[in-house]
């Protein structure tokens, strides 16, 4: 079984930031510079803005922090500051067209090799920077899927292993009552968020063996899920009423006997057996109380994502790593099942909890406070296990996604937990 990445550094370096690259450059070469330039959707950046913020943050942290020299472009800094530039703003303001924001790629990255040619640059920053680049890809994809472009073929796509067909998500592992440790050591690269790691309790509880599939969502919009107001939470109606929603956010079932359901790669026929894609913290939630079930805990996804002989975060035990380019029917990795028997844990779709994100005890803001530290207690949901478009790099079992509880442009799922007498 493959183990976990540790970090960067030493001399697969310039491999790493190199085959990073070329992927990077690659997605976007698959969309032509007009849509690159647009904002296809207020929640999320024009593409292009993704791009020259890729750069922007390499410069920073492993130029201008890293070995001392000045920034690039320090007249780009603002602009492409994720704080003093939001999301709202960032398809109205001018900014580099995509030939530059392709420039200023290749610029940085220039200098980044200059300073790795002279001197010893920090591991942990280098990976830091390398696993950004990693997750705006992800961000990438989701503004591709919201996008809908007619032609979008990223080129290198791999097909989604054959279904079993044998899950529905309602069949479950059980997790006996058990002290393990959450979080990660650092002694690899792990963010602030996930240290430090501690001894901590579950009692016994069970955990779906995979994600809930198309078919049973299928079931709960029949049956008038998203009608049935106790299904809901106060908040979780407020928001399915004013929003008007029905289903997944790319289910198309204009045509009830042939339900669609939308890609980054275009339409396809509803697929049964795979996993409910793109819902948000609040149907997860709805879904799980129909079905007298509740979301697990991001403690609990943990305790049961253990793995003998580490986390499956490899391509053949895994659909991770933006190869598929969709969702591969659930329990069809059966190399990367936990050793609870719990299926898909890592890749495929992000997977709901019910913890809100926060610091754990004794936490430290590192290297900087606004990647995780500004976000606690501010009614962001944790999500777990990375989905396809994630990379195995970022995927592990301690990584911890947040998101707001109405957001279903990520690559989001669920999997139920159930209480079992003590
Ligand atoms: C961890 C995915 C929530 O995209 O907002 C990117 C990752 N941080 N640039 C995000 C991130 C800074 C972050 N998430
Ligand atoms: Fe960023």
């Amino acid at each position: 079984m493959p183990s976990t990445p540790t970090s960067a550094g030493g001399g697969d370096l310039r491999g790493l930031l190199r085959s990073t690259r070329q992927r990077t450059l690659e997605l976007t070469a698959a969309v032509n510079d007009e849509d690159l330039e647009r904002q296809i959707d207020t929640i999320m950046s024009p593409l292009v803005w993704d791009m020259a913020h890729i750069a922007a943050y390499e410069d920073l942290w492993l130029v201008h922090r890293g070995a001392g020299q000045p920034l690039l472009r320090p007249d780009l800094a603002a602009l492409y500051d994720a704080f003093e530039t939001p999301r709202a703003v960032r398809g109205e303001i001018a900014q580099l067209n995509a030939a530059e924001a392709r420039d200023y790629l290749a610029e940085v990255r220039e200098r980044s090799l200059d300073v790795a040619a002279q001197q010893t640059i920090d591991s942990e920053i280098t990976e830091m920077v390398l696993r950004h680049e990693l997750q705006h890809r992800e961000t990438i994809c989701q503004t591709l899927a919201l996008a809908q472009l007619p032609s979008f073929d990223p080129g290198f796509r791999e097909t989604t292993p054959a279904a079993p067909g044998e899950h529905s998500g309602l069949e479950f592992a059980r997790i006996e009552s058990n002290e393990f440790t959450l979080g990660a050591s650092g002694d690899d690269f792990a963010y602030d968020n996930e240290m430090p790691r501690r001894q901590v309790g579950v009692g016994q509880f069970e955990l779906g063996r995979t994600a809930v599939t198309n078919a049973s969502w299928l079931e709960f919009v029949a049956e008038g899920g998203y009608r049935e107001r106790q299904w809901w939470s106060d908040d979780g109606w407020a928001w399915a009423t004013t929003e008007a929603i029905e289903a997944p956010l790319y289910w198309d079932l204009r045509d009830r006997e042939q339900p669609v359901e939308l890609t980054s790669c275009g339409p396809r026929a509803l697929d049964p057996n795979r996993p409910v894609a793109h819902i948000s913290f609040h149907e997860a939630e709805a879904f799980a109380r129909a079905r007298d079930a509740r979301l697990p805990t991001e403690v609990e996804w943990e305790a049961a994502a253990q793995w003998q002989g580490g986390a499956p975060t490899e391509r053949d035990a895994a659909n991770v790593g933006q190869v598929c380019f969709d969702t591969s029917p659930v329990g069809a990795y059966t190399e990367g099942a936990a050793d609870c028997g719990a299926l898909d844990l890592i890749g495929n779709l992000w997977e709901w909890t019910a913890s809100e994100f926060d610091g754990y005890p004794g936490f430290s803001a590192h290297p900087y406070p606004e990647y995780s530290q500004v976000f606690f207690r501010k009614g962001y949901r944790v999500l777990r296990g990375g989905s396809w478009a994630t990379d195995g790099r970022v995927a592990s079992p301690t990584f911890r996604n947040w998101d707001l509880p109405q957001r279903r442009q990520i690559f989001s799922g669920v999997r139920l937990a159930r209480d079992l007498a003590q």
